[in-house]
């Protein structure tokens, strides 16, 4: 089965209707990407950017970077999967190690939060990865075992689900693991979603990698077998440092 590649942007909590600016010069730069470009930018700028968007006529789609797992009620502050889908998003991000060290959130939390966002016909994006520590006492593998036997629901449909491993160490400090080491959890992620959801399914699930990644290694780390593509957080705000990315994801070998 071939998987369509995808460069997500996760804006965090960046950006104002003035960066939205940034999102004309990267449509103007790639106008018609050859690979799926997502931008989950402050719910805040979710409708605007959606139809910004649609005027410009790009491939490109915006998701949210959290929603709670009801779909109304007294969660001031919160934002359901089903607001994220009104206001024009098709993904959401959903178990991001920011969330789960801010907010606590457990892989309960993040399996009630993909129930309620595939509710809603989004997209998941489930982020699991080590934390240095986990990482230097040799546990990646058993972690990432942990977080997607706690945070996956018992089925799925492999168009509605994306992982992306992000090893907590490597995010927004510029450090990366080796090519070997993505390639070892990736490897490892498709062969658990085998397990669990038959290898159909498993052979369509987009893996992202994300984690420092810019335009100078974005082409080596797409070369790993089972990247399908990234979660890419400060390079993702400049139009040029993310259709730079971009192209590299799309001149990739084939999954
Ligand atoms: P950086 O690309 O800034 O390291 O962030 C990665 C990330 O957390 C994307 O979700």
């Amino acid at each position: 089965m071939t998987r369509r590649k995808l460069a997500a942007g996760n804006w965090k909590m960046n950006g104002q209707a003035a960066e939205l600016a940034e999102l004309e010069a990267l449509t103007s730069t790639c106008p018609t990407p050859g690979v799926d470009v997502l931008i989950c930018p402050p719910a805040t700028l979710i409708d605007r950017m959606t139809g910004l968007l649609d005027r410009l006529g790009a491939s490109t789609a915006t998701g949210g970077q959290d929603c709670h797992s009801a779909e109304t009620g007294a969660h001031t502050g919160d934002i359901a999967a089903t607001m994220l889908a009104d206001a024009g998003a098709t993904y959401v991000i959903l178990g991001h190690s920011e969330r789960r060290q801010d907010h606590g959130e457990s892989n309960a939390d993040v399996q009630a939060k993909i129930t309620a966002a595939w509710s809603a016909d989004l997209i998941a994006i489930l982020c699991i990865g080590e934390t240095e520590a986990e990482y230097k006492t040799g546990q990646t593998l058993d972690i990432l075992h942990q977080q997607l036997a706690g945070s996956l629901p018992d089925s799925a449909d492999a168009a509605r689900l994306v992982i992306a491993y992000e090893p907590v160490w490597a995010i927004g400090t510029g450090l990366v693991p080796t090519l070997d080491e993505i390639a070892a959890a990736h490897g490892f992620i498709r062969s658990a979603l085998t397990t669990r959801y038959g290898a159909d399914t498993a052979q369509g699930i987009r893996l992202l990698y994300g984690g420092s990644v810019k335009p100078g290694n974005a082409t080596e780390i797409f070369s790993v077998p089972d990247v399908d593509g990234a979660l890419v957080g400060g390079a993702s705000l400049k139009a040029s440092d993310f259709s730079a990315i971009i192209t590299a994801l799309e001149a990739a070998p084939a999954a």
